[in-house]
């Protein structure tokens, strides 16, 4: 049996958080709209964040609330607190609530503006309330492999945060190489030991390209049991509070990769691209993935 891979597009939310050009909402909504007719089974559609912190995302209650459902495709959203969660249950078209934290101290009050201890009870309350409704609750950990203020992160304390989170009761844990750190050895060590909290299909791999590992790192991740990986289409993204963030890997390189090497994705590759090219033209900017600059050029790609 072939094996499958599953790829989550966190591109409307990770990519559009941080790019400095006010995309329309009707924009993203249609960009959002063109990654599930690309047959990703999940697609981050927006945040439910104070508009303060990231105001590229203030219209998260109606992007979602634009959004129509389309089978075998989960619309989900960043949720960070109780607040954010009534802005999620009110959209009526969003699946998946993602609560968000990080594995070392400072990059979680930088992000959220509270200890770690501090945070545990206030997105198990998201948790609760999500499940309690019927959605699914995702969780993710941050600077996994690395932290712009912290340096080298300690496995016991991602091993911490993601048992919590585990234990809230998210069905999905991502793990994140939020500033780009990670090389292939130490995915295949890290992953040795997470693994040993849950079965390697409870994890979502979540690599951001900014030292051009990043594709290096899923196939390592691959290598060590993984299944399920994060990607912006295009390569879009980063994180506005972790200093030199670049975008995450891109969806479309994840899906050739693997499909390449005789995995099944069920994407949609020529309609993945459309959507990255739709995007790129709303931001006026070329993307830096390379395979759509392969399949966008002249000669034969
Ligand atoms: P805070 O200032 O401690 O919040 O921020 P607060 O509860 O004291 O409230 C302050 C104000 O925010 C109040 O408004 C609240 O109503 C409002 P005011 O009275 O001043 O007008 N507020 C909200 N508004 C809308 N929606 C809400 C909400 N909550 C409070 N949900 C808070 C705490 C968590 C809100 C803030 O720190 C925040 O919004 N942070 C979000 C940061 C963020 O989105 N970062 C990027 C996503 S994480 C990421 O990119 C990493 C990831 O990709 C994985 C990886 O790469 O590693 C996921
Ligand atoms: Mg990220």
């Amino acid at each position: 049996m072939t094996a499958r891979i599953e790829l989550r597009e966190v591109g409307p939310r990770d990519g559009l958080q941080n790019e400095s050009a006010t995309v329309p909402t009707t924009t993203k909504v249609a960009f959002v709209e063109r990654l599930a007719a690309a047959r990703l089974p999940y697609v981050e559609a927006t945040s439910f964040v104070s508009p303060k912190w990231i105001p590229q995302l203030a219209d998260g209650p109606e992007v979602a609330k634009g959004l129509k459902k389309r089978p075998g495709t989960s619309y989900a959203a960043l949720v960070p607190n109780l607040k954010g969660y009534e802005a999620f249950r009110a959209a009526g078209t969003l699946d998946v609530a993602a609560v968000f934290m990080s594995a070392t101290e400072t990059h979680n009050r930088k992000n959220i503006a509270k200890s770690i201890g501090d945070t545990f009870p206030v997105l198990r309350e998201v948790v609760d309330a999500a499940r309690r409704d019927g959605f699914t609750a995702r969780g993710y950990v941050s600077v996994v492999f690395g932290c712009p203020y912290e340096g080298k992160v300690p496995v016991e304390s991602v091993l911490r945060v993601a048992r919590e989170l585990l234990a809230m009761g998210c069905e999905e844990i991502s793990l994140g190489d939020t500033v780009g750190y990670a090389n292939p050895r130490q995915v295949k060590e890290v992953l040795a030991r997470v693994f040993e909290l849950a079965s390697p299909g409870r994890f979502s791999l979540h690599f951001h390209d900014t030292r051009g590992t990043a594709l290096a790192n899923a196939l390592a991740a691959f290598e060590a049991g993984a299944r399920r990986f994060d990607g912006s289409v295009g390569g879009l993204g980063g994180c506005p509070y972790a200093p030199g963030a670049a975008g995450n890997v891109a969806t479309e390189e994840l899906a050739y990769l693997f499909s390449e090497m005789g995995l099944e994705t069920g994407v949609d590759l020529d309609a993945l691209l459309d959507a990255a090219r739709f995007i790129a033209q709303a931001l006026h900017r070329e993307l830096p993935s390379k395979y759509l600059k392969a399949r966008s050029s002249a000669r034969p790609a």
